[in-house]
């Protein structure tokens, strides 16, 4: 049973698919990627959204398909495999995965050979890892804290600075978002995360959220 992370445009960029890579899943789609700016050689599209991990696979979009097919030459040529050449084509189910029971239903009652995950994992990377103990052990074994939501918000928003500078403070805030919901007086911290624009603010304040 395998576990592949969906495309999910604004989500899975490279600093997220990396907290996600800890957590092995079997395959990461990269963001839809324009086949039109591989070929223009848009430098943004080349150096962001191209930045692959080992393993990650591309979601390319467009609508001429010789543009297409340079594209995916492109795509080829640095590395990544990501045309499937076997002829029998793995049947995988995805749509509103977001504990590992629900994994583990969809396997059992639609007996597909893999699951495809995109809002479960947002601001819940573990979900990769539970899944694969539900599978293997028939119980789940990761307990996850608040406290290791926190420390990986941190971890993410690091991740993100060095990846895009300060405009991943904005971006950044959405995965908070995801990562504190639920917890107590979530609502508040995230008004106030919102209106921080200083990263040594949003560390402080997530470490003050805990204690
Ligand atoms: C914010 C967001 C962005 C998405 N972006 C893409 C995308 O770029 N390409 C794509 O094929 N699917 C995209 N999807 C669809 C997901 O890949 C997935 O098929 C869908 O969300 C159902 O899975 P889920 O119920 O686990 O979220 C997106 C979904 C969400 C919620």
């Amino acid at each position: 049973m395998k576990i592949y992370i969906a495309p999910i445009a604004g989500v899975t960029d490279y600093s997220y698919r990396k907290i996600l890579k800890e957590f092995n899943p079997d395959m990461m789609f990269t963001e839809m990627i324009s086949s039109n700016a591989i070929v223009m050689g848009n430098e943004k599209t080349k150096t962001d959204m191209l930045k692959l991990l080992p393993g990650d696979a591309v979601q390319l979009f467009g609508k001429d398909k010789d543009v297409m097919l340079e594209s995916a030459k492109y795509i080829q040529s640095i590395g990544v495999k990501h045309i499937k050449k076997e002829v029998s084509i793995p049947i995988i189910g995805n749509g509103d995965i977001f504990t590992p029971e629900d994994a583990y239903d969809k396997v059992k009652k639609s007996k597909v050979d893999g699951i495809m995950l995109a809002r479960g994992v947002f601001g819940n990377p573990w979900l990769i890892r539970q899944i694969k103990e539900k599978f293997e052990f028939g119980e789940v074994k990761t307990i996850v804290t608040d406290c290791d939501k926190i420390e990986m918000a941190k971890k993410h928003l690091k991740i993100l600075l060095e990846d895009k500078g300060n405009r991943g403070i904005v971006e950044m805030r959405k995965h908070i978002c995801w990562y504190i919901k639920g917890m107590k007086n979530s609502s508040k911290l995230k008004n106030e995360i919102n209106k921080l624009t200083k990263v040594e603010e949003i560390e402080k304040r997530l470490d003050t959220f805990i204690i």
